[in-house]
């Protein structure tokens, strides 16, 4: 079965990551495709999201990593896909989910979604909180994969200063 897992991934997370190994043990092929959205301005150009991607997933055989753009349900047809899938969060990831299970289905009736149910200790984990939390200097330590983090502070801080925050929150 080929599933494809779809997002911004700006950046990757620990959340992402996990339902991507998930999946790779239960699919055949996982299509880890990543948006390019002329709409969103993401704070990673695409090359950099793939890159990052490719970087941490290299040793899955059975992943591959994909750009996409334009509408989902036509990038699914492509692909000759079986599913997409998605990570759920929370309550509200549900509702949202759903109604882009269904808008995708009515685009496309050969599109199924398929769910997996986020880790609780990964549910309060988001791209943008891992944005934001970096752009105050927090630690992400918890959120993004260290590579992602020294990446993530770069583009909020000069190297010396990026080089002591990944000494003090440990992530080396
Ligand atoms: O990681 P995200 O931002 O939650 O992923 C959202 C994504 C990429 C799955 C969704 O925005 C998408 O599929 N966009 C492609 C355009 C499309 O098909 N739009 C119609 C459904 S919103």
């Amino acid at each position: 079965m080929r599933v494809i897992f779809p997002g911004s991934f700006d950046p990757v997370t620990l959340g992402h990551l996990n339902i991507i190994k998930r999946a790779a043990s239960l699919f055949d092929e996982v299509i880890v495709a990543v948006l390019e959205n002329n709409q969103k301005q993401p704070l990673f150009p695409t090359e950099e999201r793939i890159e990052m991607l490719e970087e941490l997933l290299y040793d899955i055989d059975n992943v591959e990593v994909e750009v996409f753009s334009g509408l989902l349900a036509d990038y699914y047809r492509l692909k000759d896909a079986d599913a997409v899938l998605r990570g759920l969060r929370t309550p509200s990831d549900y509702e949202y989910e759903r109604q882009l299970a269904a808008l995708n289905h009515s685009l496309y009736p050969g599109l199924e979604t398929l769910f997996l149910v986020t880790e609780t200790r990964y549910s309060f984990i988001s791209s943008s909180y891992a944005r934001e939390v970096a752009s105050y200097g927090g630690n992400i330590s918890g959120l993004v994969p260290c590579s992602v983090a020294r990446k993530l502070y770069r583009k909020f801080f000069s190297d010396p200063v990026v080089e002591e925050k990944m000494k003090q929150i440990q992530c080396l």
